[in-house]
């Protein structure tokens, strides 16, 4: 009798165990280890310093080469503004001015930017575009302005 008694219980518990899990969101925590993980271990380039000034002329320069590279899928304000499907991709589109992001250091921005990320759909630019011209998406990165400021992309409002 103990026996069987034991293997009730015992399924009586996975299943309790497995139930319990879909509650507490195993999504969020795997989330929160591939974001710990990317930025201690897979990003690369940690220490890189930007070559180029942060000063208007930068940030206006990688504004411009961000409408035309970057801004189909992050919005022109780097905050998914009129993107319409950056929240059903997978993983979805995250705001460049959140804290994940921001808390990068430049060299790793610049190494985001030339590898983009594998698997998901953020494409890689080196060779596309001069090193100058992500150095200075890299600065424009540190200014993004106010979510919504600069509208929506052209291509989604015609
Ligand atoms: C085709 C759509 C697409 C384009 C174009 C694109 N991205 Fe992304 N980007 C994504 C997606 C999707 C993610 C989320 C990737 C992930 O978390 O694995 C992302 C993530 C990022 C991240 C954050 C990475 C992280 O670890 O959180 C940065 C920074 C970034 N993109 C910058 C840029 C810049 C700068 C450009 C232009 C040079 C650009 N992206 C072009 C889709 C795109």
């Amino acid at each position: 009798m103990p026996r069987t008694c034991l293997g009730i219980c015992a399924s009586a518990l996975l299943v309790m165990q497995l139930a319990g899990c879909k509650t507490n969101q195993p999504g969020k925590r795997e989330a929160a280890v591939m974001s710990w993980a990317k930025h201690k271990m897979f990003i690369r380039n940690k220490s890189q310093k930007n070559p180029l000034q942060d000063n208007g002329a930068g940030i206006a320069d990688g504004k411009e080469a961000f409408s035309h590279y970057c801004a189909a899928c992050h919005g022109l304000d780097g905050q998914n503004t009129g993107v319409p499907f950056a929240s059903r991709m997978s993983p979805p589109v995250p705001s460049l001015a959140g804290k994940d992001v921001q808390s990068y250091t430049d060299g790793q921005l610049k190494w985001i930017i030339d590898y983009g990320m594998w698997p998901s759909g953020m494409p890689g630019s080196k060779g596309t575009l001069s090193d100058e011209e992500i150095w200075s998406i890299v600065i424009y990165l540190r200014h993004l302005p106010p979510a919504g400021s600069l509208g929506e992309p052209e291509m989604y409002t015609h």
